[in-house]
């Protein structure tokens, strides 16, 4: 499989704190990245990072073998390629849900109205929300809200999938519906670097898991070998905080 995202040597330090310490890491086309590891230890900064959100103090991010660059023109260029979805999904609230999907299309991306609405009924019928196109959000359920934050991202078509968190806001009987939609994106090859708690989903998701602590990957290993055999005690004692079966 071709490589479409590589970190070298990614570093970053808060005041004077290093979050990031010397970091690399390489995706491939269609693989499905988790990072697990305790709050406070790097993974949404390493996120922003990649997406440029977060100035990077050393190191590169390439996709597809490019520098992601910091240059305002191509920071959003980059934006585009590179979707994020977070714990909150940061609707507009005096938009409907067509037009909060259809917004970023239509005008970053120069498309139709008509083009980018028809994408987006397809998207909304895919997660069992098209009839909710002409509610706003305040009528909808978090576990929607973050359903139709999923489908915002995926209508600039990006090449990589960053997620984090998107579940740790929402009431526990909507989590199951944002992780099935996440699940069906990874069935379909999407490329996705995945920051969770639910052990279980991460364990489902999951090509190759890392944990990330003190701004380093401790540990990285496929589902099995991370959750049956992990082999620094970091790690063991990290998942005996879950009772993730
Ligand atoms: N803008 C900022 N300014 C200063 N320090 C920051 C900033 N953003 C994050 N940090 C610090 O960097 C460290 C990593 O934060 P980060 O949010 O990446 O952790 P995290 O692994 O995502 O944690 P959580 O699981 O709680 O979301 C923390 O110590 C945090 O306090
Ligand atoms: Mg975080």
């Amino acid at each position: 499989m071709e490589e479409i995202l590589k970190i070298n040597n990614l570093s970053k330090k808060f005041n004077d704190i290093v979050v990031l310490d010397n970091l690399s890491l390489s995706v491939k086309k269609g693989e499905v990245v988790v990072i697990v590891g305790p709050s406070g230890c790097g993974k949404s900064t390493f996120l922003r990072c990649i997406n440029g959100l977060e100035d990077i103090d050393e190191g590169e991010v390439l996709l597809d073998g490019e520098k992601v660059s910091r240059n305002k023109k191509n920071l959003s260029k980059t934006r585009e390629r590179i979707g994020m979805v977070f714990q909150s999904y940061d609707l507009f609230p005096h938009k409907n849900i067509l037009q909060n999907i259809t917004l970023a299309p239509i005008k970053v991306k120069k498309r139709k109205k008509a083009d980018a609405e028809e994408e987006a009924l397809k998207l909304l019928d895919r997660v069992g929300l098209l009839s909710k196109k002409d509610s706003y959000p305040r009528q909808l359920s978090g576990g929607q809200k973050q359903r139709v934050a999923i489908i915002r991202a995926l209508i600039m078509h990006p090449e990589v999938l960053l997620l984090d968190e998107i579940t740790a806001a929402l009431d526990p009987e909507m989590v199951r519906e944002v992780l099935d939609v996440v699940l069906s994106l990874a069935k379909e090859g999407r490329t996705m670097l995945i920051v969770t708690h639910e052990m279980a989903f991460a364990r489902a998701v999951a090509d190759r898991l890392i944990f990330l602590e003190g701004g380093k990957i401790v540990e990285e290993g496929s589902p099995a070998e991370f959750f049956d055999n992990p082999k620094t005690e970091r790690l063991k004692s990290f998942l005996q905080t879950f009772s993730y079966e």
